[in-house]
């Protein structure tokens, strides 16, 4: 069947198309109907069903003959690792793991916060708490303990489960004493925590508080899978929204085994067996998708990769682990690509490996420039699809079918709708605007299974963030067009929300951290262009009345505050501080002439503007940062 035609039926018959996919998955109870609407604009999928998420991406494998076979492979360059776990081996531990949470009486309904690095047990942390039916909610190693504070508070989480310490490149990243932190300032105080102790660096535990990751397995009994409903969340991901309060995106349990294990054959043409690469960080929703979950739930061995695309040691690292591990589908962020074209322009680390091996390369998380995909595809040889989704939607909403169908590849567009995804371009009305025309991106409701049902204990918030701009629409926060062929492109974001080195953060967020520098008293930050990371962040400030200290030390201390508070993930170093920020009359700050300007892109003055001579001192301060960048 062609692309075409299997979009056609999905159109024609939604309920079947689904209710079709979910036989590939093993139910304790069969679901008798795929989408309940009777709540709409809410909408949930196989909710009559009973199911478990560990199950269908270990147990099953083992049962079926797979337990020789690889699960995970991990290799990390930054330690000088390697290991294989087995799903037998992997069945046992997620098994153990779970029967030593349960123990501590952690159940069905229960959240449970991870905050690990790339290693394996953070795998098994995840799938050790959808075995039992808790809730688990991964944090971004590269979070501060404020961030890691919040989200505390929004899950209140009966446990965490940590890692001593992270590696990155030349540094050891103490995860214990940030976890400490983030205790201390939240509100919520989990019960225990379970630390990994890595030999890199280990933590003092806390005494009736801190657990050791293999101690507390001890003795105890591995516990069951246990079956839930098809809308029980099997996990909360909190992603970057327009203000400091991250939204906490819920990941239905039966709709995400059913939509990702379509996925890895429809969209990255692998089969059970084969190994799938994603080289992204298990914080992130391409980590939970596609290093985790996805490749697991088909019975694909997945590659747990602890490095960077370059640096460790060189910019040959990815060819090496594609042809030693026979990875056959890759997936990363564009900006990795970047890096490596920066630092080995003629591929030549490329010479010294075999990647025969290798079918395709997918690029996610942020635009994929036309140059980088030009030149991956002619250094590897092999197909470039870029393809375009959220931490919402969990999976593709814009891709190449090449499993099913290899389309045509235009250059700068991710490709087509999947099944499930009903794609319109919309004007300020809400009225579909003709093809080729820029308008907001928004997706016809109800959104495909395992797509964002609501955020986490805000389902006002929900509706407020992503329903009610558009009525019968998802709102994706993302602006662009689709061509007379129904090829969509993704240009830019309609919010505050930017996208550095592929990682989504919120501008907004980082300016309610410099307005609570005592000395600030306005800011504004926005996302400029850069040519390695896609964007970085930039901020203007205007200091207090009567504040006499140098500029610089403000601009250092701000730079210092955005890290300490956000992380170093949000790679904020350009700083100015300026008499005036530009408004329009009526108090609003012109961020897009700002960016613009930065970004030598042609620009309106409004003619509601305050003062236009405040743009002069804007263009003096770009200057002093190097702005618009050369080259
Ligand atoms: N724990 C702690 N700190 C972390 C971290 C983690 N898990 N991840 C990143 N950081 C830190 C880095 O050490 C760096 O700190 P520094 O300011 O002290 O140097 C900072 O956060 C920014 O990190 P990063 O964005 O990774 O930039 P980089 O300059 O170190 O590397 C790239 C640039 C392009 C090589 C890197 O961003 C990369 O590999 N990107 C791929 C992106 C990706 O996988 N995205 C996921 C979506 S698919
Ligand atoms: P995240 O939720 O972190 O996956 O970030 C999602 C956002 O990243 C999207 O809304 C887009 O703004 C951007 N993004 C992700 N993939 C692509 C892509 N292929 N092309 C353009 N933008 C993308």
């Amino acid at each position: 069947m062609s692309y075409r035609d299997i979009y056609a039926a999905w159109q024609a018959d939604p309920e079947a198309f689904w209710m079709d996919q979910a036989r590939a998955i093993d139910w304790d109870v069969a679901p008798t109907r795929a989408l309940d609407d009777s709540r709409a604009p809410l909408y949930t999928w196989f909710a009559d069903a009973r199911v478990n998420t560990c199950f269908n991406a270990v147990d099953r494998h083992v049962r079926n003959g797979r337990g020789d076979q690889a699960a995970i492979i991990y290799d990390s360059p930054l330690t000088g690792t390697k290991s294989v776990t087995t799903y037998a081996e992997l069945q046992k531990q997620t098994a153990l793991f779970a029967g030593a949470l349960a123990a501590k009486g952690v159940t069905k309904g229960d959240r449970v916060i991870i905050y690990m690095p790339m290693v394996p047990e953070a795998l098994v942390a995840m799938l050790a708490c959808t075995r039992i039916g808790a809730i688990h909610s991964v944090v971004f190693g590269g979070f501060a303990a404020g961030e890691l504070a919040t989200r505390i508070d929004d899950a209140t989480p009966k446990a965490v489960i940590a890692a001593s310490c992270g590696i990155e490149p030349g540094r050891i990243v103490p995860y214990k004493p940030l976890l400490d932190g983030a205790i201390e300032q939240a509100r919520h105080k989990p019960e225990f925590c379970v630390i990994l102790q890595r030999d890199q660096q280990p933590a003092d535990l806390i005494s009736g508080r801190d657990y050791d990751w293999h101690e507390v397995q001890q003795g105890v009994a591995p516990a069951d899978c246990v079956p839930v409903e098809g809308d029980h969340p099997a996990y909360i991901l909190y992603t970057s929204g327009t203000t400091g309060q991250p939204k906490g995106v819920v990941r239905p349990t039966a709709g995400h085994l059913v939509s990702l294990n379509w996925t890895m054959k429809s969209i990255y043409g692998v089969d059970p067996g084969e190994v799938f690469w994603a080289a992204s960080d298990v914080g992130w929703v391409v980590g939970h998708s596609y290093i985790c979950y996805a490749p697991l739930i088909h019975g694909n061995t997945t590659v747990l990769f602890e490095g960077k695309p370059v640096g460790t040691p060189d910019a040959g690292t990815f060819w090496r682990v594609i042809s030693e591990h026979n990875v056959r589908s890759f997936f990363t962020a564009p900006t990795a690509f970047r890096a490596i074209k920066r630092e080995d322009p003629q591929a030549e680390e490329l010479a010294k490996y075999d990647i025969s091996c290798l079918r395709a390369l997918y690029l996610a998380g942020e635009r994929a420039d036309p140059d980088t995909i030009e030149w991956a595809q002619e250094k590897l040889g092999v197909p470039v699809y870029d393809h375009w989704w959220q931490t919402e939607t969990g999976f593709t909403i814009a891709g190449n079918p090449a499993g099913i169908q290899p389309l045509p590849v235009k250059v700068g567009s991710p490709t087509v709708a999947m099944p499930g995804y009903d794609i319109q371009v919309l004007d300020e009305d809400g009225q579909q605007v003709p093809h080729g025309t820029l308008g907001a991106i928004a997706i016809k409701l109800p959104l495909p299974p395992g797509t964002v049902p609501t955020l986490w204990q805000a389902e006002d918030r929900f509706v407020k963030s992503y329903l009610s701009r558009f009525p019968g629409y998802y709102e994706t926060g993302d602006a662009g067009y689709l061509d007379s062929d129904g090829y969509l492109f993704v240009m830019a974001r309609t919010d505050d929300v930017i996208n550095v080195a592929g990682h989504r953060l919120s501008t907004g967020a980082m300016e309610e951290v410099l307005a609570s520098h005592p000395d600030v008293a306005e800011c504004a930050v926005i996302g400029v262009a850069d040519r390695l990371k896609g964007q970085l962040p930039m901020g203007f400030i205007c200091l207090t009345k009567g504040v006499d200290k140098p500029h610089d030390q403000v601009e250092a201390e701000c730079i210092a505050l955005v890290r300490d508070r956000i992380g170093p993930v949000a790679a904020f170093r350009l700083v100015k501080v300026v008499d005036r920020l530009p408004k329009t009359r009526s108090g609003k700050i012109l961020r897009g002439v700002m960016g613009k300007i930065a970004d030598n892109e042609p620009f309106k003055v409004p003619a509601t503007i305050e003062d236009p001579a405040i743009l002069d001192e804007i263009v003096t301060a770009l200057i002093a940062l190097g702005y618009p960048e050369k080259g």
